[in-house]
């Protein structure tokens, strides 16, 4: 399927899911407070992969929490859930950082799924989506 809806009116603050898309799954996850706070703390100058990696902003955005996500939906990431290192798929909610963590090499990512210790090169992927609804979110 090009595109994929996906129904979030069951995800509380955080909680998950993971839908498939292209082949590929997509988690859509519901931000805690502190996951937020956490994201947006971040100084930039640490990041190893400084580009937003959104397929909705230019392509040299930068990897601010926000331009991780969508304007007005800050909590929630849609995100390609497959490793940049060499396409493994990462497990939520593990490692020093809060968000995800590949266990193929030990690659770490953020509560905004960006790249912050291991092999992997880049951020992981935001796909082109958008709410279409309060609860629904539209990815492709
Ligand atoms: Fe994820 Fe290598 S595939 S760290």
């Amino acid at each position: 399927l090009a595109s994929v809806e996906v129904d979030v009116a069951s995800l509380t603050p955080g909680m998950s899911l993971i839908v498939k898309w292209r082949g590929k799954p997509v988690v859509v996850r519901n931000r805690t407070e502190q996951e937020m706070k956490d994201g947006e703390a971040v100084n930039l100058a640490e990041l190893k992969d400084p580009i937003a990696r959104n397929a909705n902003l230019p392509a040299d955005a930068p990897a601010t929490d926000a331009n991780r996500t969508t304007p007005g939906k800050e909590a929630w990431m849609v995100m390609v859930q497959v490793c940049t290192h060499l396409g493994c798929i990462p497990l939520g909610q593990e490692g020093d950082f809060g968000g995800w963590f590949c266990p193929c090499h030990g690659s770490v990512y953020d509560t905004a799924g960006r790249i912050r210790q291991g092999p992997a090169p880049e951020n992981m992927a935001v796909p082109v989506f958008k709410f279409i609804s309060d609860t629904k979110i539209l990815i492709g």
